[in-house]
């Protein structure tokens, strides 16, 4: 397995190119399946998780072909297979967006459960409990969800909760369903809207994407189209977070600002410096970072995917900060790790509280997740030494190339094979 090696004490300066959303990409990819003709998706991340995708799609019978630069076709002339299975779902458990196409497109899907994951019990139950709504016949059995529906039947969907993928899955199955369908507490994130705005170049008659409540009418069948990917604001502010901890100067481009607003606006009450302008964010670090507390939230709320990242910041502001974890129930994988570099971390329940500024000093740590380690490259970069981070496959999942873009900036790293 991959690790990494880093030296910490850089300053970062310097430009990063953000990459496209891997939360957004892989519904978006999903969502071929909705349609006989070519969908052509440009700025696609590099990372593994998009490369399963491509492995689930080919098993389902979908053609799907790189081509140029961060770009993919792919064709869904004629599904071949309903199943997405253990070893695929196991891997990534965003398979499970498959459930909503197939069933729109074909009335059949067995798609394996996903189980549970590092950060929480992660069920699916509400996106079932959708599907049954929209007249699907739904059992689980070994494992497997298998749904069957002769033609999906529109209807209003209150959800319990609020849930991406749910929200997601829903509205690709309501696509070619039978009539009218609202989802009401519906997530707001950007990767919606991007998804949303996919689906009507497709020929989806869809509103309200972005609100908590999305109504679209379902259409007899959907086209092709071309769509950009929207940039990540997860790994834009990883950088920004990177920026802040080495006091560095660094401007992303090909990112958009107006999905960081709560990390910003976080970032710049522990003291930093950041600028904005229209597929730009500029951070200008300094060298007093002051406690801040944090919620984490839905969107437009502090994002829990961004959590590890700024628990590794509050490790170099002075005071004590407290990190509340409202999203996922066991999502302090990271904190252990911190710790081990000289961290002073205490968790009470969903709390975690942070005492600093405190000096990190370089070990072997081992990656538990995609965010966690992150928050272990973050932290090793101003750790005192070198820092070894294991199970780096946890970061090739969302980040692209990583290692190199930070190196493009003046961090010490380098990935040991
Ligand atoms: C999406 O996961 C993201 N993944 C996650 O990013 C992100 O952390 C999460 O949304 C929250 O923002 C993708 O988009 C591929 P949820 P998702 O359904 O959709 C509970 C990353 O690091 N829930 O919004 O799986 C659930 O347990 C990943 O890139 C149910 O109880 O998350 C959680 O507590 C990690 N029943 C809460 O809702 C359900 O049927 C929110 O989960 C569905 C969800």
């Amino acid at each position: 397995m991959d690790k990494l090696r880093i030296k910490g004490g850089s300053r970062l300066e310097g430009r990063v190119r953000i990459s496209g959303a891997k939360n957004s990409a892989l519904p978006a990819m999903a969502a071929s399946v909705l349609t006989a003709e070519e969908v052509t998706l440009d700025n696609i991340p590099l990372v593994n998780d998009i490369f399963t995708t491509r492995r689930l799609l080919r098993e389902l019978g979908v053609a799907v072909e790189f081509e140029g630069d961060h770009s993919v076709r792919l064709r869904a002339e004629k599904i071949l297979s309903h199943e997405a299975p253990y070893d695929l779902v196991k891997t990534m458990r965003a398979s499970v967006l498959v459930l909503g196409p197939l069933l729109g497109r074909t009335g059949r899907a067995r798609v394996s459960l996903p189980g549970g994951c590092a950060i929480g019990a992660r069920p699916i139950n509400l996106h079932i409990k959708g599907l049954e709504k929209l007249g699907a016949t739904v059992h689980t059995e070994h494992g497997y969800v298998e749904a069957c529906s002769d033609r999906l039947k529109g209807a209003e969907i209150v959800f319990d909760k609020i849930t991406v993928t749910g929200t997601e899955n829903l509205m690709m199955a309501a696509a070619l369903a039978d009539g009218q369908t609202v989802l009401q507490n519906a997530a707001c994130e950007p990767e919606i809207v991007d998804l949303a705005e996919m689906l009507k170049k497709m020929g989806a008659r869809i509103q309200g994407a972005g609100t908590p409540t999305i109504t679209i009418h379902g259409v007899q069948e959907l086209h092709g189209t071309s769509h950009r990917i929207i940039p990540d604001r997860i790994e834009a502010g990883t950088f920004l977070v990177a920026g802040a901890m080495t006091h560095g100067e660094l401007e992303l481009i090909d990112s958009n600002p107006g999905h960081l607003a709560s990390v910003i606006e976080k970032l710049r009450e522990t003291g930093v410096n950041i600028e904005t302008a229209a597929g730009r964010v500029k951070i200008l670090g300094n060298g007093n970072l002051k406690s801040a507390d944090v919620i984490t939230s839905e969107y437009p709320g502090f994002a829990t995917d961004m959590q590890a990242q700024y628990m590794a910041l509050t490790t170099q502001t002075t005071g004590t900060s407290m990190i509340t974890e409202n999203i996922f129930e066991n999502r302090f994988m990271h904190a252990s790790e911190l710790m081990r570099m000289g961290a002073n971390i205490r968790i009470d329940g969903s709390r975690a509280i942070i005492t600093g500024k405190t000096r990190l000093s370089g070990a072997t740590v081992i990656a538990s997740d995609l965010r966690a380690s992150a928050s272990l490259v973050l932290a090793a970069l101003v750790a005192e030494g070198h820092t070894l981070i294991d199970r780096v496959y946890h970061l090739d999942r969302g980040y692209e190339k990583i290692e190199e873009k930070l190196q493009s900036v003046g961090a010490e790293i380098e990935r040991l094979k």
